[in-house]
Parts: structure tokens; C-alpha cells; sequence
């Protein structure tokens, strides 16, 4: 096997062992309410970003392909992703673009998903020819680009420059026609990023944070020379991203991600502002069981999230998005009156 395909393998079964971690979720509190006025069957969960209409506020974030294994794991993605109408992002696409055997790893899930909403992926490495390469393997609907410079310096083979990351983006998100999302793998975007993003054109950002997978820690258990323990907590939370970005919404789509364990988190990162959440290290997770028990589980996270939205009166996503919350701890410093 490559190094790459290799790569991919630790980094899934890595995830798959990962303890928990810190994330912020706990210091919100969404205020219980107690005089509901709608029946569960006038929910609409559905939200439309890039004129598509998705019938849920979440999506498959990117992780997988590369290898045989993750051929497998991306298979089982787009049949949830199809089943249930979700938008569903790949993994780096860098190891089919250096070697052509391995995109079948990728390709597969358009061919188990035609109709659905594919999100290729990238580093901010790739050159605008890469991009259009990596979409065009996929017929993909949308392109995601990773940036994930606290990965990188943990990794033995990491990169250790970054000169030309602005350079490239700004040249993709000029050149290219589908939605271009930047990313983070985990470790959240402060303002002086999303707005660094901005001024290069950036029109979409998942400020994927702190608190779920921990690419810190997986590529420490990775080196021949561990030593970052104590960077195990280094990073913005995605509800601490959003609360510090909560001016920049108006011309930027954002989304969040990192650390979603339930349909409460959702809500969570729905009322803070992000137009859809992103759920990585949970949907791998599923992907492992057998398809029908994986079926259930994303079935039953879903009725769950539509009862949540029972218990706080909420027909729609825009209604949820105006829920009360209280912040706790060191997020207090965020709060104010709506
Ligand atoms: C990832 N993630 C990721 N992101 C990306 O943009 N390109 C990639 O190739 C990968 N690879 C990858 C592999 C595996 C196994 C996992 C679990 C994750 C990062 C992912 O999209 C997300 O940003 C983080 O995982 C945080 O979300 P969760 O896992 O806490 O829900």
C-alpha cells in the first residue's frame, strides 16, 4: 500500500479510537420553554444553501477515500447521504490526483449517489488545475479546501510552508464556477482568519473547531517522536468560532463543525449561526455498522433532532435560529441581550 493510502487508513482508525476531548457544547444552554403551539408533523427541517434544497441542516463532512478501505466507508456515506437527502463532502482528493488507480475511492460515491450533492475536496496546496481536476473527477457540486496548518506541524511528512496557501485560494475561488467552501479540520477560525478569508474572496467557510477529532492528537499517535500532549486543547471551539464571528454572517455563508455528538449540538450551532453543521467523527462512526443498523441510527439522530425542534416550538430552521440561549463560563463573555 502507498503512504498515502496508508495515511488515510491510521487517520480513519485513529478517529475511530479517539477519547473525547473538550468542546464547548456544555457552557450553552438553549432556554427551555414551556407553552409549545405546533404538532410534530408541521415540522420542515430543510434548509436551501446554494439555490439546492436539503431536507436537513446537517451534512456529511469530509473524511474519506484514498484507499480499498475507504472506498468501502465512502460507499456506505452516500447511501446515508442519498437515503436521507444530506449534501456529503470527501476527503482530500490529493491521493487520486497523484495516482489515478485510487479514485475509484472517491468515485464511488457518485456512482452510488448520481442525483446528490458532492463536495470535492483539497488542501490549499492544490493549483487551480488541481481544483478543477479534483472536481471534474467527481462531477462534484461543490469544492472543499482544507486548511490545517496545526495538523501539518505534527505530522513527521508534514508541510512546513505555507507562503503560497492565500495565493492559491484567491486563484480558486477567482477561477472557479461551484461554491468553494475553505475549511478547517478541527481546530476553529478566529475573526482575523475569516476575515483574512474574506478579503481573498471567500464567499463560503466551515469553521470547523476544537472539541471533536483531534487531528493533533491523531497524527502525535502517528509520529515516530510523539512529544505535542500539550496541544491536546489547542484550537477555537466551533461555538466559540461563531460567537467571535458573529458580525462577519451577513455576505459570508458559514458553517460549523467539530465535535457534533447529538442532535442538541446541532441546534446549538443552527442558533449561533451556522446555515448548516457539518459531522464528521459521529457519521464515521455509523459508517462502520452493518447498513441497516447504520439506517437506524441516522434515522433515529434525525427523528430526535425533529422532537428537539418539537420541544422548542420550532416549525422551521429559521424559526430555530431565533431560540434564547445562556452562555456559561468562559463563553459569558459573549453574552448579551437579544
Ligand atoms: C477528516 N477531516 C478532513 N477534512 C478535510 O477537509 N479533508 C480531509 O481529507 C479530512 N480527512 C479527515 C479524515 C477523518 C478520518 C476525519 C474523522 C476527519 C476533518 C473533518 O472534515 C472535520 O473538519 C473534523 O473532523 C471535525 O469534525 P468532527 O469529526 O469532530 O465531526
Amino acid at each position: 500500500m502507498n503512504i498515502r493510502s496508508q495515511r488515510k487508513d491510521d487517520h480513519v482508525a485513529l478517529a475511530l479510537k479517539q477519547d473525547q476531548f473538550d468542546n464547548d457544547f456544555n457552557l450553552m444552554k438553549i432556554t427551555h420553554q414551556s407553552l409549545p403551539s405546533i404538532a410534530f408533523e408541521d415540522i420542515d427541517p430543510s434548509v436551501t444553501l446554494w439555490n439546492q434544497k436539503f431536507s436537513y441542516p446537517f451534512y456529511i463532512n469530509a473524511m474519506s477515500g484514498g484507499s480499498d478501505k475507504t472506498k468501502e466507508t465512502n460507499r456506505k456515506l452516500a447511501l446515508i447521504a442519498k437515503r436521507f437527502n444530506l449534501a456529503m463532502a470527501l476527503g482530500s482528493q490529493h491521493a487520486a490526483l497523484k495516482d489515478d488507480s485510487l479514485s475509484e475511492s472517491y468515485k464511488i460515491v457518485r456512482h452510488t449517489n448520481p442525483d446528490g450533492f458532492i463536495m470535492g475536496n483539497v488542501s490549499a496546496n492544490a493549483s487551480l488545475s488541481e481544483a478543477q481536476k479534483a472536481i471534474k473527477m467527481l462531477n462534484a457540486n461543490a469544492l472543499g479546501i482544507h486548511i490545517n496548518v496545526a495538523q501539518e506541524i505534527a505530522m513527521d511528512e508534514g508541510d512546513r510552508d505555507f507562503t503560497q496557501w492565500e495565493r492559491n485560494i484567491k486563484d480558486i475561488v477567482d477561477n472557479l464556477s461551484v461554491p468553494v467552501i475553505v475549511k478547517e479540520v478541527g481546530f476553529g477560525m478566529s475573526i482575523k482568519t475569516v476575515k483574512k478569508l474574506k478579503s481573498l474572496g471567500v464567499k463560503n467557510i466551515d469553521v470547523s473547531g476544537r472539541g471533536g477529532t483531534n487531528f493533533l492528537w491523531i497524527e502525535n499517535e502517528r509520529s515516530e517522536e510523539p512529544r505535542f500532549d500539550y496541544l491536546m486543547d489547542w484550537g477555537i471551539s466551533p461555538i466559540e468560532s461563531l460567537l467571535m464571528n458573529r458580525n462577519e454572517h451577513q455576505d459570508t455563508l458559514i458553517l460549523a463543525s467539530g465535535g457534533v455528538k447529538n442532535p442538541l449540538d446541532v441546534v446549538k450551532l443552527l442558533v449561533l449561526g451556522a446555515k448548516s453543521v457539518g459531522i464528521s467523527g459521529m457519521f464515521l462512526k455509523y459508517a462502520q455498522l452493518p447498513e441497516e443498523e447504520m439506517m437506524e441510527k441516522v434515522g433515529s439522530f434525525i427523528h430526535d433532532f425533529k422532537l428537539l425542534m418539537l420541544l422548542v416550538s420550532c416549525k422551521n430552521i429559521d424559526e430555530l435560529r431565533n431560540l434564547d440561549y445562556q452562555l456559561f463560563g468562559k463563553l459569558s463573555v459573549y453574552h448579551e441581550e437579544k
